[in-house]
């Protein structure tokens, strides 16, 4: 691929892809007429009614405009300012949302726990909470997960279930950033229920923007309780869109025919083939199993270099240094993934 080419995908972040086209019609029919505004309207019900049946329960659904705001005025419902958040040190609310989560729950501090291929393990969500139980420590009043990971990795059903397990035993509440919510399903080929809701899961993030949608995630509440009031929240937050059907009318597009689950497939199978790319060129390592959307490869930091002369936008030190991350989306192509490999393999035999 050279500099100028005018079709041009990049292994940056799932984030760099357009709308999808079932997501786009939707949009576009939405367009029409007047609509009440701030959620009141049939696309809003509609999209929550899909997401209820998606799920199998009668979840409370809100649509904000994006992860950030989904995850922090999640994680703030769940806390008062005096507790605080278990997190894994490489998650996103932690190292991607500038202070958001701790700046909408009044100060709510976030502890980190270590863990393997960027997973909370239930044993550190026990140290952590048995680490002070004094007046003088913010009391840990959540756990937030990450499927998938911010480095592609999944939680089985068996280790989401440990660790919520513990979660409940220590009344902690359980929020799942779900900004990659259906690669995780699709990989492991369970139901959304089983990897919600009837494993613990209290509220999930529910992520459109990577799956396909322009703007937009949605917040869904298996525990109704924690969901009183969240209107407020969202309107204080900024998160309250006026022309919601706008936000909600793509979640149709998506949920009506499964393609959500189409284009999350997608997404993994691409990253399957350029792993198995990757895998054929001796001086690259993948850094973690590849399970979901993306890899993380060590790459030369001169071909690094030389991929980007060609062309190709990816980071390169998003986790460690010397790890680059390419993100697969929806529309990337095989032919995308060839031509990115033969110029990786182009430059490593110069
Ligand atoms: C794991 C994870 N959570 C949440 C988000 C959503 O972030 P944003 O506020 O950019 O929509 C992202 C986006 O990169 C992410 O990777």
């Amino acid at each position: 691929m050279t500099a100028e080419s005018p079709r041009r995908r990049h292994f940056a972040s799932d984030n760099y892809a357009g709308m999808c086209p079932e997501a786009l019609a939707a949009l576009v029919q939405a367009n029409e007429g007047h609509e009440v505004s701030y959620g009141n309207d049939a696309w809003t019900e509609k999209a929550s009614d899909l997401i209820r049946d998606v799920f199998e329960t009668r979840c409370e659904v809100f649509f904000v405009f994006n992860g950030t705001s989904a995850n922090s005025l999640s994680l703030a419902s769940l806390c008062q300012s005096y507790h605080s958040i278990l997190c894994h040190e490489l998650a996103h609310v932690e190292v991607a949302e500038c202070g958001a989560p701790e700046f909408f729950a009044n100060g709510t501090k976030v502890l980190l726990l270590e863990g393997a291929d960027a997973k909370v393990e239930p044993k550190a969500v026990e140290r952590a909470v048995n680490k002070r139980t004094d007046v003088h420590y913010p009391k840990p009043r959540a756990l937030s997960l990450t499927q998938a990971t911010e480095v592609g990795t999944i939680y089985s059903l068996d280790e989401l279930q440990a660790v919520a397990d513990v979660a409940r035993r220590f009344q902690l509440r359980v929020q799942m950033d779900g900004a990659r919510f259906a690669n995780a399903l699709v990989a492991l080929g369970v139901t959304p229920k089983e990897l919600t809701w009837q494993a613990g899961v209290d509220v999930l993030c529910f992520g459109g923007t990577k799956n396909g949608i322009a703007v937009g995630e949605a917040v869904v509440f298996f525990n109704p309780e924690l969901a009183r009031e969240f209107d407020y929240r969202c309107k204080q937050g900024g998160q309250l869109a006026s022309k919601m059907r706008f936000l909600s009318a793509p979640w149709v597009g998506m949920l009506q025919d499964g393609a959500w689950l189409r284009h999350a497939k997608h997404a993994n199978a691409m990253a399957q083939r350029l792993e198995s790319a990757l895998r054929q060129l001796s001086q690259i390592e993948v850094a973690y199993p590849v399970q979901s959307n993306g890899v993380f490869a060590r790459i030369p930091a001169r071909v690094v270099q030389g991929l980007h002369d060609r062309g190709w936008k990816f980071y390169t030190g998003v986790v460690t240094p010397d790890e680059s991350r390419l993100m697969c989306s929806w529309d990337t192509t095989p032919e995308d993934v060839d031509a990115f490999a033969a110029d990786m393999s182009d430059l490593l035999s110069k």
